[in-house]
């Protein structure tokens, strides 16, 4: 483990739960919990509870659940160290350099000299596009209608065609080969000695920002026809493509209510420059679910304006189940044949791309019209197979709400019954193909329900029923449960049970930070299950589970033992256990 126990419990101890998590969801106090809608899938009623003793939440709904760490790392895609250092720096927390590994020290060294390269090249990039004997290449962004301003703000630049150029400007800094390598502003020649070359070399340069808008990689254009027509650089420690948005650093901040995402850098930067601040673009890959995490952190609604070509239109038929699964709501809209944003910007302007992006098709209409185009509607047979498939589309991915209204709307432009396509739809169900029942609120595909073994819900039961559980304890030992998490939690809960003390959560946090661990954990102790109100069936689960626990060890026992009297002895027990009845009342 990176930093020691201590300090991963001082942290975890000053971050405020409830505070951190009612920046993503509103949350009232109920009795000793805070409850609010579960910020890890679609609900409209509160089934999600954060505990402020057990510093713990737990969704009833879909079983999310775990500490403020893995609620991080859940919720903003950090890896638990980003989460250590995300929550120091917010508590004022200061992370000593001494709890570091070496190897960590030396990331950290490198990750800064790495930032100095790129702050430096992105510099003299800028520099270069601004000397008047490459004059060329400004011409090249002003001849695209980009403005002065608009070049400044994006920080946009041109590497000279000398090959050597930024190379002998870093070197003369003093970084060394080995680091401007990893820069991945240079390729290494095989033919001339393995010596380095500047990857952009005739390209203007689009740098690339990070949230806190330091540079972490570049984009590279030629200024002709010559392909390939973008370079980027490769990911390194610095840059993460599936994490990172062009333009999102000021996409962040522009206060819109919905983000446009567009496919390329020169989309990004035309928007831009029209007044729609709020674009964004996936950097020359496909979107991912680390985009999508990012875009929900600042808005609530992402319209996806693609290329209406072909790729455009499979791109963005991809994306829409991504930004949906993270409670996203999408629109579509994609601009006529081979026009992209910044091209229609330029013949249509301002005011018509607005009305464009404010009448944009829902996710679900741009699915239903994109498959209509395979079907002939007039042909009886092929609307039918068309009214299935988005009978199916529906029943697949949409709230019973927007069910009812795509209903009426598929009713009246198809001009078909509503009841009809509603028993098309059920029989979509019954056929099995999905078990989402109609009037359950969906769980979004990505955040599929929990489920627990039966360990884990008895050691919830023993947990919060102690009264009953106080009768089984001495039937009960640690070895019946799996080595690691769920030991320690029958050993702790056991101990509880016997002591009356509450459980120690610094052991449990620092000893099983895992985002399925802490899940676990908080299912146990948070997760009181309504159905075991009931006394006679909780009894009835208590017993059970004893004998059962108590057999498959009493078996497994006797497989790896040689010795004689243990043997003996556990087949007494095994007798016994056959007899066994607890007394839930004197016992
Ligand atoms: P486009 O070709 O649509 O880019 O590719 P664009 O921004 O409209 O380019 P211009 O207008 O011709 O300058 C979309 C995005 O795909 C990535 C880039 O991020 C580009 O902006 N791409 C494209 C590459 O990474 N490599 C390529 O060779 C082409
Ligand atoms: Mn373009």
């Amino acid at each position: 483990m990176l930093y020691p126990e201590h300090v991963i419990e001082e942290i975890r101890e000053q971050s405020d739960i409830i505070s951190i998590i009612s920046e993503y969801t509103a949350l009232n106090k109920k009795g000793s919990s805070y409850v609010g809608l579960c910020p890890f899938h679609n609900e409209k009623t509160p089934s999600f509870s954060v505990s402020e003793d057990k510093q713990l939440y737990y969704c009833f709904g879909c079983g999310a659940g775990g500490n403020v760490i893995t609620f991080l790392m859940q919720k903003e895609n950090m890896t638990f160290i980003e989460a250590i250092k995300y929550l120091a720096e917010r508590e004022n927390i200061k992370l000593d350099e001494t709890y570091l590994s070496n190897e960590e020290v030396e990331n950290n060294k490198k990750r800064g000299l790495l930032l100095e390269i790129l702050t430096e090249s992105a510099r003299y990039f800028h520099y270069s596009l601004r000397a008047p004997e490459n004059e060329e290449a400004l011409h090249y962004l002003t001849s695209r209608g980009l403005t002065m301003e608009t070049i400044k703000h994006f920080g946009l630049g041109y590497a000279t065609h000398q090959f050597n150029d930024l190379y002998e400007y870093l070197k003369q800094k003093g970084y060394s080969d080995q680091l401007l390598l990893e820069s991945g502003l240079f390729l290494q020649s095989k033919q001339n000695q393995n010596r380095l070359y500047d990857r952009f070399a005739g390209r203007v340069i689009y740098p690339i920002f990070d949230l806190s808008k330091k540079v972490i990689a570049f984009g590279g254009r030629v200024l002709d026809g010559s392909m390939p027509k973008y370079l980027n650089s490769p990911e390194n420690i610095l840059f993460n493509k599936s994490r990172n948005l062009y333009g999102m650093h000021l996409a962040k901040n522009s206060g819109a209510s919905y983000f446009i995402l567009v496919e390329g850098y020169m989309d990004v930067i035309a928007m831009h420059q029209a007044g729609f601040t709020q674009t964004v673009a996936s950097l020359g890959t496909a979107f991912t679910p680390g985009h999508a995490k990012l875009l929900k952190r600042h808005a609530k609604e992402v319209v996806i304006l693609y290329d209406s070509d072909g790729a455009g239109q499979k791109a963005a038929l991809r994306a829409i189940p991504i930004l949906r699964s993270e409670g996203l709501k999408v629109k579509v809209l994609l601009l006529q044949e081979g026009k992209d944003p910044d091209e229609y910007l330029k013949t249509h302007g301002y005011e018509s791309m607005k009305n464009l992006l404010e009448g944009a098709p829902s996710d679900l209409w741009f699915q239903i019209r994109t498959i209509e185009k395979k079907y002939d509607l007039k042909i009886p047979e092929e609307k039918v197979k068309f009214l299935q498939e988005i009978a199916g589309l529906l029943a697949d991915t949409s709230s019973s709400i927007e069910q009812a209204i795509y209903l009426k709307e598929i009713s009246k432009t198809y001009e078909i019954d509503e009841e009809a396509f509603k028993a098309e739809m059920n029989r979509y169900y019954q056929q099995g193909k999905r078990k989402v029942a109609m009037k359950v609120e969906a769980v979004s595909p990505h955040q599929k329900k929990q489920v627990f073994n039966n360990e884990v819900i008895f050691l919830a039961n023993l947990y919060h029923y102690p009264n009953l559980a106080r009768h089984v304890q001495s039937y009960l030992k640690p070895e019946f449960f799996e080595q690691g998490l769920l030991y320690d939690l029958a050993k702790a809960i056991l101990e509880s049970l016997r002591t009356g003390e509450e459980i120690d959560m610094t052991y449990f946090t620092t000893h099983y930070p895992e985002v399925n661990e802490q899940n676990i954990i908080s299912h146990v102790l948070i997760h009181k299950d309504q159905r075991y109100e009931d006394i006679a069936l909780l009894q009835k689960m208590m017993t059970e589970n004893v004998k059962r626990l108590n057999k498959i060890y009493i078996e497994r026992r006797l497989k790896e033992t040689t010795d004689i009297s243990e043997v003996q002895n556990l087949l007494f027990q095994k007798k016994e256990l056959d007899r066994l009845n607890i007394d839930y009342i004197n016992g």
